[in-house]
């Protein structure tokens, strides 16, 4: 069974790295291979703004990097520099289209936090009709 508490500390740990100078907003994210393993991401900015990196696409690139392909979930948190997460941090619009890409859409999990708690989503119910690339 996935710990997702465990999963949301995992991220808690990565957004100490965020690199947020710019939007001052600092993202974690921990993504949960099926073999167990973990990766963690943070966000990481540039001053031309358009090369910035949201966390859930570090750990992915992390992970698809050393070849490892299968995942279960996600989890992630995000608030202001400084400042403890309190509101759900759900992926945007980009991460949810490369993640539908390299998982199994109808079972991968988003953990966010809610008053404290996993909450948890499936990425078909936040990404419904994802775009899908056919020759
Ligand atoms: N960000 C993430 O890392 N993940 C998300 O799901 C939402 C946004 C980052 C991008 C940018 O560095 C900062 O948060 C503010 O948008």
């Amino acid at each position: 069974m996935t710990d997702y508490k465990r999963l949301l500390d995992e991220a808690r740990e990565a957004r100490k790295y965020s690199y947020s100078p710019f939007s001052h907003f600092s993202v974690g994210a921990a993504l949960l291979a099926e073999d167990g393993k973990i990766f963690r991401g943070c966000n990481l900015e540039s001053a031309v703004f358009s090369p910035s990196l949201c966390a859930e696409r570090v750990a992915l690139a992390k992970a698809l990097s050393e070849g490892v392909t299968g995942f279960t979930a996600i989890a992630i948190v995000g608030a202001e520099n400084g400042e403890e997460p309190t509101n759900p941090c759900f992926p945007c619009g980009v991460c949810r289209q490369v993640l539908s890409e390299h998982v199994n859409l109808s079972g991968f999990e988003v953990v966010v936090e809610k008053d404290g708690r996993p909450e948890i989503h499936l990425l078909s119910e936040l990404l419904p009709s994802a775009f899908v690339f056919e020759k």
